[in-house]
């Protein structure tokens, strides 16, 4: 974050609306593109992968299920206690940050194999998106590959602030080979038409 980050885009402001409770962004569920993904011939091996903006930790959860070890981080309080919870409840290992993700280099520089994004780029202030593509080629090991959901959406406004393919091809691409970037065709309805999902190789 920078001091120029809005108010809203907080750990305060997540916090406040996770303890609001029914955050509208949480499926209860892992994203139905990961499902298809680790389920599919393609399968990624399992790894070390790092879940940014872990929220509740479906999907970190999910990932964790499938072998791989995971590290979920996010700087929301409400959201960290859920996911040590989900994790626990299965027995499954899960190692948990608390903290904000522009943080985390170099502390974690080139420990990942994997990174796994499910809306967390649409939720930081979009000035933010170059810094973002950095954090992640700087957290993956090269040949590491970024597993992601983008929200490309088109309102006006957010978060979550929309994305497009154009855009996440421009800003990953110096660093990432694109080897998918496609719509999602199982989405949930509410996001229906609204979503690509990504499989990027750190160069
Ligand atoms: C829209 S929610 C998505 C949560 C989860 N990925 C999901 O799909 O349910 C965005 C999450 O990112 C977290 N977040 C936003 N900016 C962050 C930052 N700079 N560092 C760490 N976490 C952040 C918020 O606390 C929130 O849990």
């Amino acid at each position: 974050m920078t001091a120029q980050t809005p108010s809203s885009l907080s750990s305060t402001a997540w916090e406040e609306r996770y303890q609001a409770g029914t955050p509208r962004w949480d499926l209860g569920h892992p994203a139905p593109a990961f499902k298809t993904l680790l389920e599919s011939a393609n399968a990624p091996q399992p790894g070390a992968a790092i879940a940014l903006g872990a929220g509740r930790g479906h999907d970190a959860v999910f990932f964790a299920q499938h072998g791989f070890a995971v590290t979920a981080v996010d700087f929301a309080p409400s959201a960290i206690q859920a996911l040590e919870e989900q994790a626990q409840a299965q027995n499954l290992p899960l190692r948990s940050l608390q903290q904000d993700i522009f943080d985390l280099l170099p502390g974690y520089a080139e420990q990942f194999d994997y990174a796994i994004e499910h809306t967390c780029f649409c939720a930081i202030d979009p000035v933010l998106r170059p810094a973002y593509v950095e954090l992640v080629a700087g957290l993956l090991v090269p040949g590491g590959e970024l597993l992601a959901v983008f929200f490309t959406h088109q309102r006006s406004g957010g978060p979550p602030f929309g994305t497009t393919a154009a855009e996440v091809r421009q800003l990953f691409e110096p660093y990432f080979e694109i080897l998918t970037l496609e719509p999602v065709t199982n989405s949930i309805p509410s996001r229906q038409g609204e979503e690509h999902f990504g499989r990027l190789r750190r160069r």
